[in-house]
């Protein structure tokens, strides 16, 4: 079936009241919702009342306290028909469901992990604990009570504030949770059983006190510290940043093992996957913190985009995930390093976003059409969705950006909105037409660029020629030219900016360039020597750029570019070009060879003490073996890549290794750990330094030492990382594998660490190295994390071994995708992405992607989340 966003229409019945009654067990949990049922007024009574189901067991159904006759009801486990409802406009209706949670490995709807029960109901899982009107725009205040064994489960919690609970008779016990928000049923949640609890408060700025509660395994409180610290700093940050401020008289986290994505921001008690929540020193790395910080702000941050204001369709999904990614992004910037977070953000964009957008998978930020809609939960709703958001910030200018958003607040709180109410609400905030803007939510593809420069002396003249293309994409073909803002700086000797004393051809406000047509030709008058130009600063827009630059431009900007993100930039294409270049000596059968100055800029980079330890260190990552294979666009041979950058690796190590060893020594710590943004960019810049001295004379025992005297998990992950990819099979390797499996054997977050490690260690035995992995006590199929860890890992970022020539990479991957697809559709869907740039590789291997994509097409039973993947990639 085919979901088409035109086709959406208000339903014919409403829900204003929702009171659920839970009697939990494992295997025959019973459920009686009692709802309060509303005819619209202009609608029949003749109407029958339709509701969603999925999979479910039906007990009993009753209107108005009275059984309703078979002839009266058509039932199905995907679907509940009331053919007569009464014809009064409101009436009660209670329905009993029978559900097995200990059997529910897709993890949706309500589930048993770890022994504790939960739920996951976005998208569409709440259909799979009752019947109801399961569509976003379904608002409905929710009373829920809880029954389960004390034994069993101490801990009963739901969504909103807690009114009662007592003892009943045999060991059991009840509480009753009640929400004043009416929320769509995505939003509801239930968690009960034996769980440590870490507690705290927070005052929002009009004194409401606000109790707080972190859940965890018993035992695990001590790990949940920085979590709480994070949450309150996000309670801070929106009230500041944004206005908002927290509703409830409780705000709770549960940390749960296993968990098909991120988190989930339900109302006033966000489930979230445990790794999101989990934290010291010992077990987590700089990375983790991070991550922790910001989903924990991205699922706080949901109370208002997402849950005060939601979606009136799944649409609609952008409307709160590409804004709640601007907000966490936001707040990562100001508790961190703004520049250094701009950079990440753009790799990550890169790296996931684009190839989704310019292969087969490409759709719009707002799709028009789904098949199953847990597979928009993608890079481009989120990511650039987010971009979205700037871009209109870029736009419109902070102050009246942020005055669009209490408009938005204001005119849409307690909604199920859409996109165009959010766009017009930056529209009359600011008096602007953003028609043509609003393009970037309705078509999808990466626009691209053309850019190239010329200067005339003689009348003092810098022309800018710009042009704009968006390539076309699965059903959409011609494309309508966009309006993209683009900041650029012209740049003179000594990194100064370049004045102009007018400018033609295009608006230009602020730094920003506003692209709107084909093509514009923007000339600087006044311009007496010819600048270096910095193009798309800060990645004002979300673009690929063809720009003839001189290699001498990009070797001042990226010296002197005042922009981090693009003096940054500067230095990564660099990088990029010669290593596209090295990729084409070896496929020439030559020997590749590095200009000295560039291997020179990476060692000054590395030395420069004005620049923040973690911006070197990003500096001097060197674009990924994917990086490279999409800025080549075709005909991809993975270990030619593989080769380009191993030779540059070693080429800047051997150049600096001196200074590299001097600086190495010199950013040792000896001071207590503290996860803070400067202590982690010192052990990054520290780290990525081992991994270049571990290429040189002596690096493998370099790497070893590492390992052994590292006291906290990012060193040690590090040097773990360094040993098992750059002196696989070495002793060195082996011993400090076994020595990491042996410490963390009974930590399931940290051996996924060790399954990453060696899941990615590039060359052809990585096939057999993983599928011996499936065979280990700590994997597990069942468990989205591992099955992350190990197969994740395996297939999106190790090329040369996914890609093996032979195929068998391929074949194995196709194999564990469908043994995972039996318990688990959503992961195993997920999964199958990896296979969606099967067309830019060389035709041997895309021959050999292309018969495992098939093969899986046709295995039988395929679930609907797997097969629209599956069939959009062939397509
Ligand atoms: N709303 C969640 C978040 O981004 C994601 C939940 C998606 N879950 C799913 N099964 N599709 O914060
Ligand atoms: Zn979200």
């Amino acid at each position: 079936q085919v979901f088409k966003l035109e086709d959406y229409r208000p339903s014919d019945y409403l829900i204003p009241e929702t009171s659920l009654e839970f009697r939990l067990s494992p295997q025959a949990t019973v459920v009686a919702a009692i709802l309060t049922v509303e005819r619209r007024e202009d609608i029949s009574t003749s109407a029958p009342l339709v509701l969603d189901g999925d999979g479910l067991t039906l007990k009993r159904v009753e209107v108005d306290g009275k059984v309703v006759r078979p002839a009266d009801l058509l039932t199905s486990p995907d679907q509940l028909t009331l053919l007569k409802p009464p014809a009064a406009p409101r009436f009660q209706l209670l329905i009993e469901t029978e559900l097995a949670p200990a059997g529910n490995e897709a993890l949706m709807g309500l589930y048993r992990s770890n022994n504790v029960y939960c739920t996951q109901c976005e998208a569409e899982g709440f259909r799979r604990i009752t019947y109801f009107l399961d569509r976003p725009d379904i608002l409905s205040v929710y009373t829920v009570r809880i029954e389960a064994r004390r034994d069993e489960a101490p801990l009963l919690l739901s969504n909103g504030n807690p009114v009662e609970s007592g003892d009943l008779a045999e060991g059991w016990h009840y509480a009753t949770w009640h929400d004043p928000f009416p929320k769509p049923s995505y939003l509801f949640a239930l968690v009960a059983g034996n769980l440590g609890q870490v507690a705290d408060n927070f005052v929002t700025k009009s004194g409401r006190k606000v109790e707080l509660g972190i859940y965890v395994e018993p035992g695990k409180e001590a790990l949940a510290g920085y979590a709480m610290d994070a949450l309150k700093r996000s309670m801070q940050w929106d009230e500041e940043a944004f206005g908002r401020e927290y509703d409830l008289d409780v705000f709770n986290i549960v940390a749960v093992s296993d968990f098909n994505m991120g988190a989930m921001e339900n109302k006033g008690l966000n489930i979230f996957n445990d790794k999101y929540v989990l934290a010291d020193q010992e077990t987590a790395t700089d990375a983790d913190f991070a991550n922790i910080e910001a989903i924990i702000a991205h699922e706080y941050f949901h109370n208002w985009t997402g849950n005060r204001i939601t979606c009136r369709d799944w649409f609609q999904l952008c409307l709160k995930e590409g804004l709640t990614v601007f907000r966490d992004h936001e707040f990562s910037a100001d508790q961190r390093s703004r520049a250094v977070k701009r950079i990440a953000e753009v790799r990550t964009l890169r790296a996931h976003q684009f190839p989704e957008d310019q292969g087969p998978l490409a759709h719009p930020v707002r799709p028009r059409r789904y098949r199953e809609i847990n597979n928009f939960y993608t890079a481009t709703v989120y990511e650039k969705g987010s971009e979205v958001v700037r871009m209109i910030r870029t736009i419109l200018g902070a102050e009246v950006f942020r005055a669009g958003m209490d408009l938005y607040f204001e005119r849409h709180d307690g909604e199920a909105a859409t996109i165009e109410d959010f766009i017009k609400v930056f529209e009359d905030a600011s008096g602007r037409d953003l028609s043509q803007f609003a393009l970037w939510y309705h078509q999808a593809g990466t626009p691209n660029l053309t850019v190239s420069s010329t200067h005339n002396p003689a009348a003092q003249e810098f022309t800018l020629e710009i042009e704009q293309s968006v390539p076309p994409t699965p059903s959409e073909s011609r494309k309508r030219l966009m309006h993209i803002p683009l900041a650029f700086g012209l740049i003179g000797a000594g990194g100064k900016p370049v004045a102009y004393s007018g400018v033609e051809g295009a608006s230009v406000e602020d730094g920003v360039i506003h692209v709107r047509k084909r093509r514009h030709v923007v000339r600087f008058s006044g311009v007496a020597e010819r600048p270096a130009v910095s193009l798309n600063r800060g990645f004002s827009a979300p673009v690929t750029l063809s720009a003839e630059q001189k290699a001498a431009d990009q070797y001042f900007l990226a010296r002197h570019d005042s922009d981090a993100f693009s003096r940054w930039q500067a230095f990564n294409t660099l990088l990029t070009d010669a290593l596209i270049a090295a990729f084409r000596q070896i496929l020439g059968g030559k020997q590749p060879d590095f200009a000295p100055r560039l291997t020179e800029l990476a060692g000054s980079i590395a030395s420069d003490e004005t620049l923040e330890p973690a911006y070197r260190a990003l500096a001097l990552a060197l674009p990924g073996d994917a990086d490279i294979a999409r800025d080549i666009g075709k005909n991809i041979d993975p270990d030619a890549i593989h080769a380009a950058r191993q030779a540059l690796a070693l080429a800047i190590g051997m150049a600096n290794g001196e200074a590299f060893s001097g600086l190495y020594d010199s950013l040792a710590d000896k001071s207590a750990f503290s996860p803070d943004a400067a202590s982690a960019g010192r052990r990054a810049l520290r780290n990525i330094l081992l991994d270049y001295l571990s290429l040189l004379p002596d690096g493998a025992a370099l790497a070893a030492g590492h390992f052994q005297s590292a006291s906290n998990m990012t060193d040690r992950a590090a040097a773990l990382a360094v040993l098992a990819h750059r002196h696989h099979g070495s002793p060195e390797a082996s011993k400090a594998l076994a020595a990491f499996e042996q410490t963390y054997a009974s930590d399931p977050l940290v051996m996924d660490k060790w399954f990453q490690i060696q899941a990615s260690v590039p060359g052809p035995q990585a096939v057999e190295t993983v599928r011996a992995l499936t065979a280990h006590a700590g994997f597990s199929m069942g468990n989205p994390n591992r099955v992350r860890s190990l197969i994740g890992t395996f297939s999106s970022a190790n090329q040369t071994g996914f890609h093996r020539a032979d195929g068998e990479g391929y074949r194995f991957f196709a194999r564990t995708v469908l043994e995972v697809e039996k318990r688990n559709p959503q992961v195993a869907a997920r999964l199958a992405t990896a296979l969606r740039s099967w067309r830019s590789l060389e035709p041997g291997r895309q021959a050999q992607a292309r018969e495992v994509l098939v093969s899986i097409a046709n295995a039988e039973n395929l679930s609907a989340d797997l097969r629209d993947i599956v069939e959009r990639t062939l397509a």
